[in-house]
């Protein structure tokens, strides 16, 4: 198992460039499973969730691979596997996306149910509320869902909470559906646009996307195109916040405004100056990052992929800030960690009570969940000495491109090392 090294106290500056979003990455190529013939998708990240979901896609009689280091080629053939291995959709729970598309291509689908995982129990009602009113038949054997549907018909579907993951597994299985399907209080996020305009883009007739309310007129058939994903909001979201908390001064090109507004807002109110032009962000921190209250939400409120990476940076604020994490019932298994480093934090229900301390000492830490991890590498970047960090394959390079050599290349000290290097 490697570990991540990292030795705190050095300022960042530089630039460095945003990869493409995982989060956008993932369930495009989930969409491709819908597709005759080949597709090419840049700006894809090269990163571990990606192989996983190529992986799927192989078993499923695709053709995918990596062609280059961040361009995923696809090949649909025309007929495909219908049962997605166990040992490969438990991995991640993004692959249950794959439900929507297999369905809406082969009438049938049979998928893993994805398990719990360290930030709440994430269930999937309401892709199933979905797929159940587009006319699918829906039923439960073995630890396997079962949908079935001789044909999909369109629908209007509630959403009772706007779920990212339940927007695209409906938007997808829509887009062969008989008719019209109205997605209401749908998911906002910037993926969902993403993917409605690749498969726009490949023939789909889906207006609405990125807004509460979608609509999606079901065609026969969907052709492959080519697509460049966008780019990663909650990397360049954690960049940002790294750039704060080393009192950096950092450039990141290629990021979108929009994405990223809750994350500057934040930044400006602990204090932190940010300069935008175009596709580049400046992010300058002097002395004294200010407390600030932050609540998750759904997009366009504050991301909770960077509530553990903001609660680092509130941690080392003067006076005392509460973050409050409303998206996940059990998102700050980190603060037990920052804790261990000195951070003074009480949790109160869904909120984190941060009163910020002068500094905070490195030491062994380990990672709960992705994010987390993406923390404890901020905590480190600002404490005082050695924090070693467990288990880097799953808990950063899963999500993150290459996050240690963009730090390294800002300045930044940080090594992998086998588990039993270090003294
Ligand atoms: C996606 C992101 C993840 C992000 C999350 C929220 C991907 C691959 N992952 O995950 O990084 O943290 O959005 O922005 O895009 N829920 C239900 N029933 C369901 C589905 C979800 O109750 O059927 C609940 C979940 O338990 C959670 C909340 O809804 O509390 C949000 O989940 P959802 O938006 O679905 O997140 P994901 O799509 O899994």
């Amino acid at each position: 198992m490697r570990k991540a090294l990292v030795t705190g106290g050095k300022r960042l500056s530089g630039t460095v460039s945003v990869s493409g979003s995982k989060n956008a990455a993932l369930p495009i190529l989930a969409a491709t499973i819908l597709l005759h013939g080949e597709t090419t998708i840049t700006n894809v990240p090269n990163l571990l969730d990606i192989i996983s979901m190529i992986r799927i896609l192989r078993a499923l009689g695709l053709r995918a691979e990596y062609f280059e280091p961040n361009i995923v080629k696809v090949y649909t053939n025309n007929s495909i596997k219908h049962v997605a291995p166990y040992e490969l959709v438990t991995k991640m729970r993004a692959s249950f996306f794959i439900i929507g598309p297999i369905l809406a291509r082969m009438g049938l689908a049979k998928v893993p149910l994805p398990g719990g995982c360290a930030i709440g129990s994430r269930p999937v009602n309401l892709h199933i509320k979905g797929l159940e009113a587009l006319g699918a038949h829906v039923s439960m054997e073995h630890g396997f869902v079962i949908v079935k549907a001789n044909k999909l018909k369109g629908a209007k579907i509630y959403l009772d909470f706007p779920s990212v993951g339940a927007t695209e597994t409906i938007m997808m299985a829509a887009t062969h559906s008989e008719g019209e399907t109205i997605i209401e209080n749908a998911a906002q996020e910037p993926e969902i646009a993403d993917l409605a305009a690749f498969l726009n883009k490949c023939g789909a007739r889906i207006e609405g996307a990125g807004e509460e309310t979608i609509k999606i007129s079901g065609v026969s058939k969907l052709k492959s195109s080519d697509y460049k994903v966008m780019p990663d909001r909650i990397e360049a979201s954690t960049l940002m916040l790294a750039g704060a908390i080393t009192k950096g001064d950092i450039t990141l090109n290629g990021v979108i405004e929009q994405h990223v507004e809750p994350i500057i807002r934040k930044l400006q109110d602990a204090g932190v100056e940010i300069g935008v032009s175009g596709d580049q962000v400046k992010v300058k921190a002097k002395d004294g990052i200010r407390s600030t209250d932050v609540k998750t939400m759904p997009y366009p409120g504050f991301p909770t992929d960077v509530q553990p990476q903001f609660t680092s940076l509130m941690s080392i604020a003067s006076g005392t800030s509460v973050v409050t994490e409303t998206v996940f019932e059990n998102r700050f298994m980190h603060v037990h960690e920052l804790k261990r480093m000195g951070a003074d934090i009480q949790i109160e229900g869904q909120s984190a009570i941060i009163k910020g301390v002068k500094k905070l000492s490195g030491c062994p830490v380990r990672a709960s969940d992705l994010r987390a991890g993406a923390a404890l590498v901020l905590a480190g970047l600002a404490a005082d000495g050695e924090t070693l960090i467990d288990d880097v394959e799953r808990f950063i390079e899963r999500g993150y491109e290459n996050l240690i050599g963009k730090l390294n290349s800002l300045g930044g000290d940080l090594r992998e090392i086998n588990g039993n290097n270090h003294q």
